[in-house]
């Protein structure tokens, strides 16, 4: 791997400390040492231990649960690196959280996800890397170059080699997801269906129409996010309810918030497959209906080219 910006260095934050640690064994690179820590008063303080002067650094930080604290470290460690003369810096965010607040979502709302690309630009980044963004255009709100991963290479892979592709349907759980279903399904050369939730008057519960006809599948569900993990298993009774003949759940971000995990395990879904864009809890390790996939290998891969001033948008041809 050539490096054309200095020394490759990597940093990382407390919030996927195994997804780092396995992205810096693909690059057989070690994590440059720093201390990340809290003060008594929750303050979070930064100190990098080795020189970074003149060095192409890769801060590697979801903006996770618990989000602010995560997004915190990455702006203070990007400003440690800053202020130590690093020639460049990557903020390598593979879960970029506040993404579903990129618009107005009503009268006098805010949009997170524009705010957070600012702080990350003013905290000194350079450059952007991240993954599977809840809405592509999210690109536009940093004014510096921000490579948008896709984990669908790492799910066509695991697909193939678990499914019978003859029987296989991909389903766009809503009308929002069906660009990204619809490119996985041309991937594997399935047939697509989606599903239209509405809610006919407020207070009814939502009526999800199936648009397809996926009597006898293997449906696949693919989404960005999985979060209450409502969407996904509404989804899925859905189809059961439309002849399906079983269902599963490829979803990049395994955000999984409260009651999430019991619900899926307690769910009809056969198998929820997510990444580790986000470090499972225990909790997740142990339901017996989830399984995650590691991208560290597509992110050290991607961080490589970076580096080497070489092609990033070919690893998705
Ligand atoms: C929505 O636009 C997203 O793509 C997901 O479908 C949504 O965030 C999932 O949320 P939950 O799991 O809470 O239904």
């Amino acid at each position: 791997m050539s490096a054309k910006n200095g020394s490759i260095k990597l940093v990382a934050g407390n919030s996927n400390p195994v997804l780092a640690k396995e992205i810096a064994n693909w690059l057989d690179l070690p994590l440059t040492k720093a201390i990340v820590r809290r003060f008594a008063d929750m303050e979070i303080f930064v100190e990098i231990q080795e020189n970074v002067r003149g060095s192409d650094v890769f801060v590697i930080q979801s903006t996770s649960f618990p989000a602010n604290d995560h997004l915190m470290e990455l702006l203070i460690i990007t400003d440690a690196l800053r202020r130590a003369s690093a020639r460049r810096i990557t903020a390598v965010v593979p879960y970029f959280g506040y993404a579903r607040q990129d618009r107005k979502a009503g009268p006098r709302t805010p949009i997170s996800a524009k705010l957070v690309a600012n702080l990350i630009t003013h905290a000194g980044a350079d450059r952007v890397m991240t993954l599977d963004l809840h809405a592509g255009q999210i690109q536009g709100f940093f004014d510096i170059p921000t490579d948008n991963l896709y984990a669908s290479p790492v799910m066509v892979r695991d697909i193939r080699e678990q499914f019978d592709l003859g029987n296989v349907m991909v389903v766009s759980p809503d009308v929002g997801g069906v660009v990204r279903a619809r490119g996985l399904a041309k991937r594997i050369n399935a047939p697509l269906a989606i599903i239209d939730k509405r809610r006919e008057r407020a207070g009814e519960s939502e009526v999800m129409n199936v648009i397809g006809d996926v009597a006898g599948y293997t449906c696949i569900l693919v989404d960005d996010i999985v979060d209450s993990g409502g969407t996904l298993v509404n989804a899925a009774d859905a189809l059961l309810a439309n002849g399906a003949k079983e269902v599963y759940a490829y979803i990049t971000h395994g955000v999984l918030s409260g009651g999430a995990v019991t619900r899926v395990a307690s769910s009809r879904l056969k198998e929820l497959v997510i990444t580790d864009s986000i470090q499972p809890t225990e909790a997740i390790a142990k339901a017996p209906n989830i399984r995650t996939l590691s991208i560290a290998d597509l992110i050290a891969e991607a961080i490589g080219r970076t580096a080497a001033e070489e092609s990033v948008s070919s690893l998705f041809d």
